[in-house]
């Protein structure tokens, strides 16, 4: 950018600001619900729902208390449906089957359902070589997007948005994600970091995770320990209610009646934001600086001076903001970050990873306490998910780069139930009001304007 063009945009962004900044007080007078939530956080209630429940609180005696964290898909408690599946076997068909249809599946529904998932997990031909390998990027969000965009030219009905089409289309896309995520993240490894190329194919016989395993690694194997954390990485990430903001995108764009390619890709930009699916690179960051900076990180005292310096904007990003605790819902604990747990621990030892488990653990102990201490209007503080996602897909060897991919590989069932859900439900174009700030003027002649 050259002086004079950096000037002019230096010069616009202030008339912007300018005009565009409101005192807080307004947002009180006029009863405004900034990010579509409360003064105490709560969310605004837009839809009614069936697909999941995401509980952070209950009312006891009238009053809305902290309380620990529920998260039910279709009725089912996640913690049953996790115990219900693992080390028997893996979840992701059974778990998107219950997503999407409402139900859990028989034995013969679910072969059936895998079945089908097979059959549909086909790119167009030289669609690898003709989309995924183009203009590769570090963005790996970006290219995942862009190709499902492309998808719709080769689909014959792809604007149809009975529920049977959209069913199908829904089924394809989940069906082809991990290609799209893998293949997505070689062609920026061979183009941009100068890596070799390999494109190994799904095998029919094996589950999603384990594919993706197999799609990544350059010898194609992994353990069975490797591919049940994936898979129960995924499970967790599927669904996470209406009001999630790629969800919420997911059903705005279905309500102005967009395609499924459209919704998709909407849903997907997104996800990839820092404050959503982003958030587990940003807490992988954070670990990082604070084993730069931090001599012992198995030392609760080190560990706790340094992340109150992260809180004091002192430290990392200077944001203030110790990444992967507190939620917009949970209070007092995630449940899928208790889910989680457990695995993390069993797959640090298979990695010998146990001094950073204890960083983990140290973290997850002291930060709801020292968040607590310098907010005194916060209730509860926990570790959300994606405090051990990323550290999970760091022991699976997955790199930085697909991380929000994979989030994304897992919630496109969620999104996909809530856009069947909205078409069966709702035939109303989501179309909230803004207040009026400006103060209307009298036109000016160009000739007469300073
Ligand atoms: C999610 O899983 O979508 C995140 O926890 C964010 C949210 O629920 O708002």
């Amino acid at each position: 950018m050259n002086h004079e063009y950096k000037q002019f945009i230096e010069n616009k962004c202030e008339m912007c600001r300018k005009s565009d900044a409101f005192s807080p007080d307004l947002y009180t007078k006029y009863d405004v619900k900034k990010g579509l939530r409360d003064t105490k956080g709560n969310g605004v209630v837009v839809g009614l729902t069936s697909v999941s429940q995401v509980d952070g609180t209950k009312i006891i005696d009238g009053v809305k208390v902290p309380c620990e964290g529920e998260l039910h898909y279709r009725g089912y408690d996640i913690k049953d449906l996790t115990r219900g599946f693992l080390n028997k076997r893996f979840g992701f068909e059974e778990v998107s089957y219950l997503l999407l249809f409402g139900e859990l599946p028989t034995k013969e529904q679910l072969d059936e359902f895998k079945a089908h998932l097979i059959e549909e997990r086909k790119l167009p031909v030289t669609f690898t070589r003709d989309v995924l390998m183009k203009a590769a990027s570090k963005d790996i969000m970006n290219s995942i997007t862009r190709s499902i965009l492309f998808l719709a030219s080769y689909d014959k009905k792809p604007l149809d948005n009975s529920l049977e089409n959209v069913l199908r289309q829904c089924i394809y896309l989940i069906s082809v994600f991990p290609m799209l995520t893998v293949y997505s993240y070689h062609a920026y490894n061979h183009y941009i970091n100068d890596e070799s190329m390999y494109i190994h194919r799904p095998d029919s016989s094996l589950s999603t995770s384990e594919n993706i395993l197999r799609m990544l690694r350059p010898d194609k194997s992994y353990t069975y320990l490797e591919a049940t954390v994936l898979d129960l990485a995924l499970v967790l990430h599927m669904e996470h209610g209406g009001g999630n903001n790629s969800t919420f995108t997911t059903r705005v764009t279905t309500s102005a009646g967009s395609d499924t390619y459209a919704v998709i890709a909407a849903a997907m930009s997104s996800l990839k934001g820092p404050k959503h699916g982003g958030a587990n690179i940003k807490v992988m960051d954070m670990i990082a600086d604070i084993k730069k900076h931090v001599k012992d990180i198995t030392d609760e005292k080190e560990v706790r001076k340094y992340l109150n310096h992260i809180l004091d904007k002192k430290a990392f990003d200077h944001q203030g903001l110790i990444y992967g605790m507190g939620h917009a819902v949970y209070t007092k604990s995630d449940p899928r970050a208790e889910v989680f747990k457990s695995f993390v621990e069993k797959l640090a030892i298979e990695k010998k990873r146990q001094e950073d488990f204890q960083l983990y653990s140290i973290i997850e102990r002291v930060a709801p306490e020292l968040i607590l201490a310098k907010r005194p209007n916060a209730t509860s503080v926990c570790a959300n998910v994606d405090f051990y996602s990323g550290f999970v897909y760091d022991m699976l060897d997955i790199p930085h780069e697909m991380y929000t991919p994979l989030f994304a590989t897992a919630r496109i069932v969620g999104w996909s139930a809530h856009r069947m859900e909205e078409l069966i439900t709702s035939n109303k174009i989501l179309r909230p009001a803004y207040v009026n700030m400006m103060e209307h003027k009298d036109y000016i002649d160009i000739e007469d304007r300073e």
